[in-house]
């Protein structure tokens, strides 16, 4: 397993190009399985979880590969299973639930288990899957679906999600009939997904807000297409200017998808502005506490909010930050704490108090967007900071390390 060190208190300056979105990317790829043709996609991020996807579509019968960011996905004779030992490390996997059910009426994936974050079940899933004519049976673990064919419907979510809003979208895309998804979620990687599919000839309309309207037709065609920056590795180097107090020029940067993002960091007090070129982000004063709540999209994205406590660790005052979305995303203020961070676990919510200084110390990554806030502490700490199991920042970050390096992060990845 490899660890980066890192030696903090250089202030970042310099420009970082965006990746493209693991978020976006995820869906798109079970999406082709819907088309009967090539698909050509470009922008993928070269991620563990985009691999892992690949392994998994050439498993279920449409061969593809990595090229320099491109992917061409071929659907071939389908396969209805995603295997256990695949699922287990990559919760996505569920995804391609929708478009096996519509392509060829069956499909048996292993349920994912909890991952650190949360229990995240997939019971929006199943029920709408099942509104639209699927039955399933749980069996030694796997989720057994079948159909003969599906069928519209009118589906309302318990609580908007984003991976059940994009199996529906997947499933409804071929389903007979009109399919209405009520209480869906806005996120910008779901009307990433809906645009992918009207490019291949989907019907869909409300895309972005929570309703979504569908009108199954027979077949979908191949297409290219392009996939959305990533929004919170943008929002990850966005709060990396704030601690180190530099000045960084993210090219390529979304900026209508991070609006909430983007609001928050001006009143903590950064300078972030909207340049022909990118945003470029500086730190010219001391940043200020601010109170924090995560929200389904147009919110403030849960998967921002341990980037942003690591911005609050080293601000003025103290601010309340409360994780609304995961029963079980504070892995990193254990860690933060051990840096020198006066931070106060509440039930969902975190008390933080801005200190001085942080100090390098070694520290464990426990999941994604945990080891991203764990990065940003190294990179504002007096000293060295080691972390360890970085396989998890490895799965949504493209070339971190080198991105950091080329504005003057000191940081190097090494064998544990
Ligand atoms: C997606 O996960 C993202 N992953 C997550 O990003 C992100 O944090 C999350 O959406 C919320 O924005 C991908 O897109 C691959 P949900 P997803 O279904 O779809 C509950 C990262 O760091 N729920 O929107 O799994 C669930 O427990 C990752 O990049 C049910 O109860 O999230 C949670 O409390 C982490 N039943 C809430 O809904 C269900 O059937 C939102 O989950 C489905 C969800």
């Amino acid at each position: 397993m490899d660890k980066l060190i890192i030696e903090g208190g250089v202030p970042l300056t310099g420009s970082i190009d965006i990746s493209g979105s693991k978020n976006a990317a995820l869906p798109i790829l079970f999406a082709a399985i819907l088309s009967g043709e090539p698909v050509r996609l470009c922008n993928i991020p070269n991620l563990r979880d985009i691999h892992t996807t690949l392994s998994l579509l050439n498993l279920l019968g449409c061969p593809c590969e990595y090229d320099e960011g491109r992917v061409t996905v071929t659907p071939g004779e389908l396969l209805p299973e995603a295997p256990y030992d695949m699922v287990r490390t990559m919760r996505a996997s569920v995804l391609c639930l929708g478009p096996l059910l519509a392509r060829i009426g069956q499909a048996r994936v292993a349920l994912p288990g909890g991952c650190a974050i949360g229990a995240r079940p997939v019971d929006q899933h199943l029920k709408g899957l099942e509104l639209m004519g699927a039955r399933f049976e749980l069996e030694q673990g796997y989720i057994l679906g079948r159909c003969r064919k599906l069928h519209g419907a009118r589906i309302t979510f318990d609580m908007p999600t984003v991976g059940g809003t994009e199996n529906l979208l997947m499933a409804a895309a071929l389903a007979e009939g009109d399919t209405v998804l009520e209480n869906a979620a806005r996120e910008p990687e779901v009307t990433d997904l809906a645009n992918f599919l009207i490019a291949c000839g989907a019907r869909i309309e409300g895309q972005g807000t929570s309703r979504i309207y569908v009108s199954g037709i027979n077949s979908l065609r191949g297409v290219e297409y392009s996939v959305m920056p990533d929004r919170i590795e943008a929002g990850t180097f966005l709060a990396a200017a704030g601690l180190t107090g530099g000045e960084l020029l993210l090219r390529g940067c979304p900026v209508n998808e991070l609006e909430s993002v983007i609001l928050k960091l001006r009143d903590m007090g950064m300078d972030i502005d909207v340049l022909p070129d990118g945003v470029l982000a500086k730190c010219a004063r001391p940043l200020r506490c601010v109170d924090v709540k995560t929200e389904p999209y147009p919110g403030f994205p849960t998967d921002m909010q341990a980037q942003i406590m690591a911005l609050m660790c080293l601000a003025e005052g103290a601010g309340v930050v409360e994780e609304r979305i995961f029963e079980n995303r504070f892995m990193h203020v254990l860690e933060l704490v051990r840096m020198g961070a006066d931070i106060r676990i509440s039930g969902h919510t975190a008390l933080v108090r801005g200190v001085r200084r942080l100090t390098g110390a070694p520290v464990m990554a426990s999941d994604l967007r945990a080891s991203a806030s764990l990065v940003l502490a190294g990179l504002a700490a007096g000293g060295t900071t080691e972390i360890r199991r970085i396989y998890h920042l490895d799965r949504g970050y493209e070339k971190i390390e080198a991105k950091l390096a080329r504005v003057g992060a000191r940081i190097r990845r090494e064998k544990e």
